[in-house]
């Protein structure tokens, strides 16, 4: 049974539920503000970097399944179903940011179908849903709760391949109409309550945000004692209950979720109540590994960084991304110019675009071995693939000092060793 859809918002999460909803045969209508943009999007120019995206995209232009228009309203006026993918930014407290949310409500109030389901899918406080019905003034249509999961860098394979879906709704019929959207995927579904399905988004980032800071705080631990924290993971994940995923160390977790959500996650526990110093634990773990990372690279180059020349492989939060949001790449090279780095060359294939106001101070380059000329230290901070496969013989070449700080423990030390490199990774001798 196919149905008629709007999807309001069409950055990472609403252009890449509009593609996937339309692949399982529905039709989608996705509105955006931005006229250009729409316009762009029409001619399936995708903005964003995602593995599978672009077809997706095309495929439903080519089947007039999927279409892009300018209002909320407009795309609202003839669906059975609203997709609410509009952002949710943290505000200065901590707290998530509804304005846009109850500005998409209101103005898709007034041209809702009666019986209409409106679906929150971006990442919402608990309690939002009430938030959307004030908004909507209608008391027929319904509001449900549909947190989305998808990683970035694999965003269609987690639409299309969902470990379960959640829905959250008051009533079992809305909880009903909303699963039987997604039928063709075949995935385990977990209907709650509103509320419920509200905190599992954010608990389930909160809880592998902590998995992540546990095992760089664990890094931490295993260079004191000079164990080798890949072995000890190793040993660690055959336990079916720790598993090996989201235990790989690195100079800090960021992107657009796990800053903001575990920030919210702790605002959200504190108005009402709860100290939730454990996850207040996790974020300073977290703050505590970029300055961690700085101090290694001071370390290399035997005390400061004032005056040399820092080459750097990676600026996107993650490989397989463009995206430079909350970046512990760019935290770490930010500390590092703070104490002093005269030069910062970067390289990331993600990156095109170097105008972005996040890479102030940061001479973004077009190839890796341009930003290793003259490097009196490199710093690997995003796990690209290619970083692996270089010719190290050149790149020692350009560099002033042959030094690398890997921060990914992407690089083989022996290898690397063996041309003749000072190499320091993470949690390893
Ligand atoms: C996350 C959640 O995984 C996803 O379910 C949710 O919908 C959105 O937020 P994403 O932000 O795309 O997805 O990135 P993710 O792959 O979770 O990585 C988050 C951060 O943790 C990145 O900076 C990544 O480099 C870091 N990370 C992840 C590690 O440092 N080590 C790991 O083992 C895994």
């Amino acid at each position: 049974m196919t149905h008629r859809i709007a999807v309001i918002g069409t950055g990472y999460v609403g252009l890449t539920t509009g593609a996937y909803l339309a692949h399982l045969g529905h039709t989608v209508v996705c509105a955006d503000v931005v006229v250009d943009k729409v316009a762009r999007l029409n001619r399936g120019d995708v903005p964003i970097l995602e593995a599978g995206l672009d077809e997706l995209v095309q495929e439903g232009l080519e089947t007039e399944r999927l279409s892009f228009v300018v209002g909320a309203a407009k795309a609202a006026e003839d669906a059975e179903f609203v997709f609410l993918c509009v952002q949710t930014p943290q505000g200065e407290d901590g707290s998530a940011d509804l304005s846009y949310i109850r500005e998409a409500a209101a103005e898709i109030g007034p041209v809702l179908a009666a019986e209409t389901i409106v679906i929150n899918k971006s990442t919402v406080p608990v309690g939002s849903t009430r938030v959307v019905e004030q908004a909507l003034e209608r008391d027929d249509v319904f509001v449900v709760s549909n947190p989305e999961f998808l990683r970035e860098g694999s965003a269609v394979h987690d639409c299309l391949n969902p470990d379960r879906i959640v829905i959250g709704a008051d009533d079992q019929a809305s909880a009903m109409r909303v699963a039987a959207l997604f039928e063709s995927l075949k995935a385990p579904l977990v209907i709650t309550d509103p509320s419920s399905a509200e905190t599992i988004k954010y608990a389930s980032n909160a809880f592998l945000a902590t998995k992540v800071s546990f095992v760089n705080a664990l890094a931490n631990v295993c260079e004191a004692v000079g164990a080798d924290v890949r072995e000890v993971v190793l040993g660690m994940g055959y336990d079916k209950r720790i598993g090996f995923e989201f235990l790989k160390p690195g100079p800090g977790w960021g992107g657009s979720c796990f800053p903001k959500d575990t920030k919210a996650m702790v605002h959200i526990a504190e108005d009402h109540g709860y100290d939730f110093d454990l996850l207040r634990g996790v974020i300073s773990v977290n703050e505590e590994q970029y300055e961690r990372m700085a101090d290694k690279v001071e370390r290399m180059v035997e005390g400061s960084i004032s005056g040399l020349t820092v080459g750097a492989w990676g600026l996107t939060f993650k490989a397989r991304t463009d995206d430079l949001r909350d970046s512990p790449a760019i935290e770490v090279l930010r500390r590092l110019r703070a104490r002093g780095a005269s030069v910062v060359r970067a390289y990331d294939p993600g990156v095109a675009d170097a105008s972005s106001p996040l890479l102030k101070g940061v001479t973004v380059v077009a190839d890796p071995y341009a930003a290793c000329e003259g490097a009196d230290v490199l710093v690997v901070l995003t796990e690209w693939d290619e970083f692996r496969w270089l010719d190290f013989a050149k790149v020692a070449g350009l560099m002033h000092h042959p030094r690398i700080v890997d921060t990914r423990n992407l690089l083989e030390p022996a290898a690397v060793r063996r041309r003749g490199f000072a190499y320091d990774g993470l949690g390893r001798a």
